[in-house]
């Protein structure tokens, strides 16, 4: 699949380290940052460099600024967290480029850390324009890529500069995402099964295409599971059906079929009048479901069923909840999904976004092998895309 040069790969004592990582986390009205997860996951790359003898330049974006500056897209938050949890002092530049940008890098010791302000500052960075990449590129030596969450994102600093600097080398993150994900893609010990939720089939679907020739069970939840009851032609009443992808569903499902592929899905739902539901909900089967009311979760039947699938399994992809779990009425599924891995023996791979969320929020999170910090990332990795990102740094030599 992917066989690039790593840190490890790397001399880095003295060196200006241009390091890309995700520090897109979320961050209150306070200026507290809410979920610090993206933040701890580069910190052993961080410290591989500085301890190294790096001068370390960190970049990022922060949200979707549109190309300009705007104080609550700051990095300044990150930076103040970044230097606590690393207990030393982390400078924020004032942009990402410019003369007193270098002049900054320019100052850095060996082993100090300089994080740039928001890359997407800069309209240049999402247009990965060249000469914008050449002057980012200018502040470094060496090109360092932590940030799997962007990875899929073909930007200056994610894929740009990978191509200015020599070497252009995975971060530690970046080499655990690939080899995880990676390894479910072309070696995955069987049986392997995949759990799919969320809310829309559409954006399910060409994961599922990819996977159907790889697993030996997919298991559907979520709201996108109600496209494919109705693609078989079963009552689902005001649920969320996305017509235009019913014969999309249809053709899938034959071709799981074909391949000997178990595609099982939801047998027993959590249903209510309405998604803000809290009192008035009522448990139904695929033969009893309300036509005037709509499915939130799934029921016991199914967690039962999935469960045991769960057991019996060596790998496990997890990506997307398997009901609308911001609401206790119907998280029980997805939080019984959650404990069914913490308990397996399997190797137990967690898509990033909402998944991600229900185990942390489920209090599982140590209890999984790898949580992926990439969101749209690790869902284009299942897709079968190939990410620029991790396509533009340096093969290892053989
Ligand atoms: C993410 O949160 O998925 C990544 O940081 C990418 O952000 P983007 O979708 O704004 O490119």
């Amino acid at each position: 699949m992917y066989n690039k040069m790593s840190l490890r790969d790397v001399n880095l004592k003295g060196e200006r380290v241009f390091c890309r990582v995700d520090f897109n986390v979320p961050i209150d009205d306070n200026g507290k940052i809410t979920d610090d997860s993206r933040i701890t996951a580069a910190l052993k790359t961080i410290r591989h460099i500085t301890d190294q003898g790096g001068r370390l330049i960190l970049a990022s974006h922060l949200g979707r600024p549109k190309g300009k500056p705007n104080p609550k897209y700051s990095l300044a938050p990150v930076a103040a967290h970044l230097g606590g949890l690393l207990g030393k002092k982390v400078r924020l530049a004032p942009d990402c480029i410019g003369v007193e940008v270098k002049n900054m890098v320019d100052a850095l010791e060996e082993g100090d850390i300089l994080l740039l302000e928001n890359v997407r500052f800069h309209a240049e960075e999402e247009l990965n324009d060249h000469i914008f990449s050449r002057q980012l590129a200018s502040l470094a030596d060496i090109y360092v890529n932590d940030a799997f969450g962007a990875a899929h994102r073909a930007h200056s600093s994610t894929e740009g500069v990978a191509h200015m600097l020599s070497p252009a080398v995975a971060g530690f993150l970046m080499e655990d995402e690939i080899r995880y994900l990676g390894k479910v893609l072309t070696d995955p010990s069987r049986p392997f099964v995949s759990v799919l939720g969320g809310a829309k089939a559409q954006d399910k679907i060409p994961v599922i295409h990819n996977l159907i020739k790889k697993v030996d069970a997919l298991l559907i939840g979520g709201g996108m599971a109600y496209t494919f009851l109705k693609a078989k032609g079963l009552e689902v009443g005001k649920s969320l059906v996305q017509e235009d992808q019913l014969n999309l569903a249809r053709t899938l499902m034959g071709e799981a079929e074909a391949q000997g592929v178990k595609f099982l899905l939801p047998e027993d739902h959590v249903v209510a009048p309405s998604i803000e539901s809290v009192t008035e909900f009522r448990i139904c089967t695929n033969g009893d479901f309300p036509p005037t009311w709509m499915g939130l979760d799934i029921g016991p039947a199914t967690i039962q069923k999935y469960s045991s699938v769960l057991t019996e399994a060596a790998t496990v992809v997890w990506n997307g909840p398997m009901g609308v779990f911001e609401n206790e009425t119907f998280a029980k599924g997805t939080f019984a999904i959650a404990q069914a891995l913490a308990e397996s023996n399997a190797v137990t791979i967690i898509g990033g976004g909402d998944s991600m969320a229900a185990v942390k929020q489920a209090g599982l999170d140590s209890r999984m092998t790898h949580i992926s910090t990439g969101g749209g990332a690790s869902l284009e990795f299942l897709e079968g895309k190939k990410l620029p990102g991790i396509q533009a740094l340096n093969d290892k030599m053989l």
